[in-house]
């Protein structure tokens, strides 16, 4: 039987104090929709719907998951009536529904799939995924009677005092059987809130003499709720720490785990070793046997084995090929591509430039829309003019040309393979293969100038 994912994700977050929709603030770079929804899509094979409020619009532009589908929940009336809005999208569904809170970024699939074989064992209509709060304010309290059975969740507006002390929480995780979704009718508004609470589901389920529980499976860590900006660092913390240690135990070398920030689905090869304050964003990988030096930040780029990036590097959208070295203070560009062996040294920027193998420029450069062919040397402070102003050109660079420092390329132009570039050039035309270029005035040297400057000087 197939079963549905509905994730409730209309809420405003007005304790986020923020105007992006709370469930698009990231944790470790993920929006925290993003994170339900991918844990969805693992469990369930009737498709992912996601209740969205006034910001639908925002989450389809952001979310991504080819099955996923959105929903408007048209009046933020609780999560009894976002639950209601996803059903004409679960009209089909015979078998198990599971529902998500957006805002619990940290949930692993294989909870929820025990979770779910509880759920379904034990023939439920209604199954509510609990833990232990280690502070429950805020949550729905667990409501059991003498003998341990599950009666209903209490939430916190209307807890009286001794439901308050109950630690045992609702994560907002819950299996509910297609043929009991009827039951969403019968919940009234409560006046507390002025909203219809999903959480009522499970009391009413109960009284219907339907088979209801509560599996105490969770643990704080993995279902916490973020609805403030506090708790979105706690819920971060959580998800690094889990992050780094995951990369230690494939074999990641790490000198100092507690300031480095790594992407949920970054790859990283074994004896890489990592240093203090590295980010790596979205899309990465990286080989085996690399180093990555202090205060560099990497995003959706590829880096090959034995890779050094020294410090302060930026690398953006770009491949670092095996064996190179970038930094420090290199900023490369989208769309660059670093071959093996290359050198790309201080203060060198790219900007979708190909640098070949075994390929210098190791000092001050601006390397834009180039292509530049391998065991080419470029001078420190080569600059390569792509802009005129109106239009992009490019500059192509062949194999085993030298260029000599300070040299100015106005692009569009072609060093020919092998050719040299003398230092100081301004090169505007193509330069053939194996040539000299040269293109600066001769230089003039006047015998005793300066004794005769310094003699106008005291004349005054
Ligand atoms: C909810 C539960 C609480 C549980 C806690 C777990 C209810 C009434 N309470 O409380 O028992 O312990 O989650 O984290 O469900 N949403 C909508 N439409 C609405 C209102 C909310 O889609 O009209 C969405 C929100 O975007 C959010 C989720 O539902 O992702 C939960 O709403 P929130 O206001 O955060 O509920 P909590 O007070 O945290
Ligand atoms: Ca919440």
């Amino acid at each position: 039987m197939k079963t549905a994912c509905v994730i409730l994700a209309a809420g405003e977050g007005k304790r986020m104090k923020s105007s992006l929709p709370k469930v698009l603030h990231r944790v470790c770079g993920l929006p925290m929709l993003q994170s339900v929804v991918d844990t969805a899509r693992k469990l369930g094979s009737g498709g992912v719907i996601v209740v969205a409020g006034s910001h639908i619009k925002e989450l389809k532009e952001e979310i991504t998951g080819a099955d996923v589908r959105f929903v408007l929940q048209r009046e933020r009336k609780g999560t009894g009536d976002a639950l209601k809005s996803a059903l004409p999208e679960i009209r089909d569904c015979r078998g198990s529904v599971l529902v998500f809170n957006g805002d619990t970024p940290l949930i692993r699939p294989q909870t929820v799939r025990r979770f779910l074989s509880l759920h379904l064992k034990g023939r439920n209509a209604v199954s509510v995924l609990s833990f232990k709060a280690e502070d429950p304010s805020g949550y729905g309290r667990i409501a059991r009677d003498d003998s341990g059975e599950f009666v209903r969740i209490i939430e916190e507006k209307d807890a009286d005092a001794a439901a308050k002390r109950v630690r045992e929480v609702n994560s907002g995780v819950y299996a509910i059987e297609s043929k009991a979704l009827g039951l969403l009718g019968d919940i009234t508004l409560n006046q507390a809130k002025g909203e219809y609470y999903l959480t009522d589901i499970a009391g009413l389920a109960l009284r219907k003499g339907l088979r209801t529980a509560a599996f105490p499976i969770g643990h704080e860590e993995e279902f916490m709720g973020v609805n403030t900006r506090e708790e979105l660092l706690l819920a971060s913390e959580v998800m690094r720490l889990g992050i780094v240690r995951a990369h230690i135990s494939k074999g990641v070398n790490f000198i100092d785990p507690a300031s480095v920030f790594i992407h949920p689905y970054t790859v990283i090869g074994r004896d890489t070793t990592i240093y203090p304050n590295v980010f790596i964003e979205g899309g990465t990988k990286i080989g085996r046997n690399a180093t990555i030096y202090p205060n560099v930040r990497i995003s959706r780029s590829i880096i090959g084995d034995h890779v050094v990036i020294l410090d302060s590097t930026v690398i953006e959208d770009s491949i670092v090929s095996s064996g190179a070295s970038v930094g420090p203070f290199a900023h490369i560009r989208p769309g660059s591509k670093i071959g093996e062996k290359a050198r790309i040294g201080n203060f060198v920027e790219l900007k979708k430039t190909l640098i070949g193998a075994g390929a210098k420029a190791s000092h001050l450069s601006y390397l834009g829309d180039a292509k530049i062919g391998s065991n080419v040397n470029i001078g420190a402070g080569t600059i390569t003019c792509n802009y005129d102003g109106k239009n992009k050109h490019l500059t192509v660079i062949e194999d085993s040309v030298f260029i000599g420092s300070d040299t100015q390329l106005i692009a569009p132009v072609k060093v020919g393979r092998g050719a040299y570039v003398g230092a100081g050039s301004t090169i505007t035309k193509d330069v053939p293969s194996g040539s000299l270029a040269v293109s600066r005035t001769e230089q003039r040297n006047i015998p005793g100038w300066a004794k005769k400057r310094q003699a106008r000087a005291e004349k005054g």
